[in-house]
């Protein structure tokens, strides 16, 4: 089963590229801009990594991140985890990133477009691998900070591929973002969101109907909701589940409880990711490693998955092909 799964031809469409910022990179950037940590140790660091919600993990996220100044910190970070991906045998990844996160800081969106850019390229032209853009909003921030982002982010609109909701969901409702993900749709953009991690299942069904998301990312408290459950299955909306992410964050108490055999029998186009992988303990392959075990899953569960992913994956209908013959092919 490990062979097999090292094999798949793996998709990943929800990734933080800032949550995959390992300990040791975080150092070795500190470093290189002359900033203190609050860790002495990348030991202590990863001792640190222990959270009872996703608040708790947003704290650390954001502190983590700060090592991050220049252009060539953002490749860094960028082809440090595409080259460990790829020897997970992940094969395409949609990316998320937080430029509010980093302008605040003072960071300018230029140095942040330019090092991930750059990554991208390199990846895609020497690691067969491809990469999507999702530019996503901080949704405890105002609205009108998200919209000037946006149309700040004007240079870079045909090299975005969506653009994304996430940050603290419990009190921060889909709702609140209507007129970004308006504008986003006039500009030809895709819109996905984070709804039903923390959040309620009517969150799920509002970024549906308010900010016309095609994707949910987590969306397993979709559970709560028959209504949801059904809307989600009749439509066949792509679900980017997190298993390791929603154990580490306390969504649920222990993998095993995990909803996600739940969410396949009800036939919901189900996707398996690993959101922060140097925070929640593992990559794709960890992630599908733990599925595997707690849920004693067989290779066809995983080929399903995988094809879920390669159908929604924000690439060409070329490189679509190819993955799919690939996963045929295994
Ligand atoms: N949820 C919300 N916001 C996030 C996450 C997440 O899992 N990861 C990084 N930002
Ligand atoms: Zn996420």
């Amino acid at each position: 089963m490990q062979d097999f799964l090292r094999n798949l031809p793996k998709v990943e469409l929800h990734l933080h590229i800032e949550g995959s910022l390992e300990p040791e990179l975080m150092f070795a950037l500190a470093q290189r801009n002359g900033i203190e940590l609050p860790y002495a140790t990348v030991q202590e660091a990863k001792d640190a990594y222990h959270f009872n919600d996703l608040q708790g993990f947003l704290n650390l996220y954001f502190q983590g991140m700060n090592v991050l100044r220049r252009e060539e910190d953002f490749y860094d970070l960028a082809m440090d985890y595409f080259k460990r991906a790829r020897e997970e045998g992940v094969v395409h990844i949609d990316m998320h990133f937080d430029p509010q996160a980093h302008l605040q800081r003072g960071v300018p969106l230029e140095t942040v477009m330019s090092g991930l850019l750059k990554a991208k390229q390199e990846a895609e032209a020497t690691l067969d691998l491809s990469i999507g853009m999702i530019m996503a909003f901080l949704r405890d921030r105002p609205a009108d900070e998200a919209l000037h982002v946006l149309e700040q982010a004007a240079p870079y609109w045909k090299m975005l591929d969506a653009i994304g909701l996430d940050s603290a969901e419990q009190n921060n409702p889909p709702v609140k973002f209507v007129e970004v993900f308006k504008r986003a749709k006039q500009l030809g953009l895709v819109c996905v969101a984070h709804a039903g991690e923390e959040g309620p299942a009517e969150y799920i069904k509002e970024a549906l109907d308010e900010l016309g998301v095609q994707r949910i990312d987590h969306g397993v408290r979709c559970i709560e909701s028959d209504e949801v459950v059904e809307r989600l299955r009749s439509e066949q909306i792509v679900l980017t589940v997190c298993p390791l992410s929603n154990v580490s964050l306390k969504v649920v108490e222990d993998l095993r409880d995990h909803p996600l055999p739940q969410l396949l029998r009800e036939g919901l186009k189900v996707t398996i990711s690993s959101d922060d992988p140097a925070y929640f303990g593992g990559g794709m392959l960890a992630n599908h490693t733990a599925c595997a075990e707690a849920f004693s899953w067989d290779e066809s569960v995983f080929r399903q998955l995988t094809k879920n992913a390669i159908d929604e994956a924000f690439t060409t209908p070329e490189r679509r092909e190819e993955l799919l013959a690939r996963l045929v092919s295994l």
